[in-house]
């Protein structure tokens, strides 16, 4: 994982250092070498196996992909990269895709929309991302919890915003987790967990929670209110499995439904709902530290897409939503157009809605909602808006 997920964290990097490292570009039919080269850079660069070691098995995997004659390129170019690693460093930095390690298109709109923090953002979406639970709070409380991690010499600090959260101050694997088999905990970065918190289900109401998989706020939601009466629904069939799991796993009741949030007269009864969480689908360019494949999977061109669906759901949400009911619209982006303009567009075709100010300890205000910057408080990046629907005049 850590080769996996380092090289596509580092690629715009490394893929402008193998440009100068090379004399002339690698046929296409051997991009299995360019990997090679790619994967010994970042063990060069971040791990602490010895040097000699990376050098030498990156060149025997020449042979192994039946490419004996690369042996020595290989050999020659990461001893290169070794001799003059200062220089080639400093020549490269001139570049900010190589700098930065992000597309330009990317480094572009972040630059656009937050120019006075981008380069922080692009720093923190190059780090290793921590682990954070959730800690059940019907269940137990956070202080009992961090009892339980300190008997088995686990430490963790809270957050100072997301009530539930926790972040382990050494990640491990889920199973090893005191209490995660019998729910006490599940894992859901403190960014996350804020979106549940802010619309704070009450005991017995309807709530609707719209794009629903993998099911962290929908449990989330369950936790906070036992006896909601809660509608998930997911477009993904297979992602809405995960969502089953985690509500088998905490023992929690919804209504999963498999369907097209904007389609609701294939799913939808008529009755509205006292509150709706719109997690809507978006470029996910806050939590690119977790997926560091966006940065080669995302073009610009399918932002027009994407916000137009955020569009399309946000306002089918809303028409469901009771007078004076209230609704989350939240992202794990950082761009501006799919957040607050998003809400602006909302705000310009309905009469009825109103902008609830959000706790303004944390994050950063927008001109609708408020943004956290991955980062803050060691989170990902989250958008959210706190609206509510305007009760009928008579
Ligand atoms: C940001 S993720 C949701 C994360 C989830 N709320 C959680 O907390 O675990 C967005 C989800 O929206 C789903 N989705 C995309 N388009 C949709 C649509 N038109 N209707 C319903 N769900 C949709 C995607 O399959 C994806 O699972």
């Amino acid at each position: 994982m850590e080769l996996v997920n380092g090289v596509l964290r580092w690629r715009f990097r490394y893929d402008a250092l193998l440009a100068r490292l090379l004399s002339k570009p690698l046929r296409k039919k051997d991009y299995d070498l360019q990997l090679v080269l790619l994967i010994a850079l970042h063990e060069l660069n971040e791990l602490s196996t010895p040097d000699y070691a990376i050098v030498h098995e990156a060149a025997s995997q020449a042979q192994r992909l039946g490419k004996k004659w690369a042996t020595g390129l290989i050999n020659g170019v990461l001893r290169s990269y070794l001799r003059d690693r200062e220089q080639l460093a400093s020549s490269i930095d001139e570049d900010p895709v190589a700098r930065f390690a992000h597309p330009q298109w990317l480094i572009d709109r972040l630059q656009q929309d937050w120019p006075e923090q981008f380069d922080q953002v692009l720093r923190a979406n190059n780090q290793r991302p921590p682990l954070w639970l959730r800690v059940n709070l019907s269940k137990i409380s956070v202080d009992d919890y961090l009892q339980q991690l300190g008997s088995h010499q686990m430490t963790a600090v809270r957050h100072s915003h997301a009530l539930a959260a926790l972040r382990l101050d050494t990640p491990m694997d889920v199973g090893q987790i005191p209490g995660f088999v019998d729910g006490l905990v599940s894992v859901q970065d403190a960014a996350a967990q804020m979106a549940a918190q802010l619309l704070a289900p009450k005991n017995d109401e309807r709530v609707l929670d719209l794009c629903a998989a993998p099911g962290g706020k929908t449990c989330h939601l369950l936790e906070l209110a036992g006896t909601i009466e809660l509608m998930a629904v997911e477009l993904n069939p297979i992602r809405m499995q995960q969502v089953q799991q985690n509500i088998e796993r905490l023992n929690l009741q919804a209504q999963l439904i498999v369907a097209d949030a904007t389609d609701t007269q294939s799913w939808w009864d008529g009755r509205s709902f006292d509150r709706i969480l719109v997690d809507a689908p978006c470029s996910a360019s806050g939590v690119i530290r977790r997926h560091p494949d966006i940065k080669s999977l995302r073009q610009a061109g399918d932002l027009v897409e994407l916000t137009e669906i955020q569009q399309q759901i946000l306002q089918q949400a809303w028409c469901m939503l009771k007078p004076g009911g209230t609704l989350v619209y939240a992202t794990c982006s950082v761009l501006k157009m799919e957040n607050e303009q998003q809400i602006e567009s909302l705000l310009r075709s309905n009469v009825d809605v109103e902008e609830v100010m959000i706790d303004p300890n944390w994050g950063v205000a927008c001109r609708y909602g408020r943004q956290l910057l991955p980062g803050t408080e060691d989170s990902d990046g989250f958008y959210y808006a706190l609206l509510k629907k305007m009760e009928r005049r008579h």
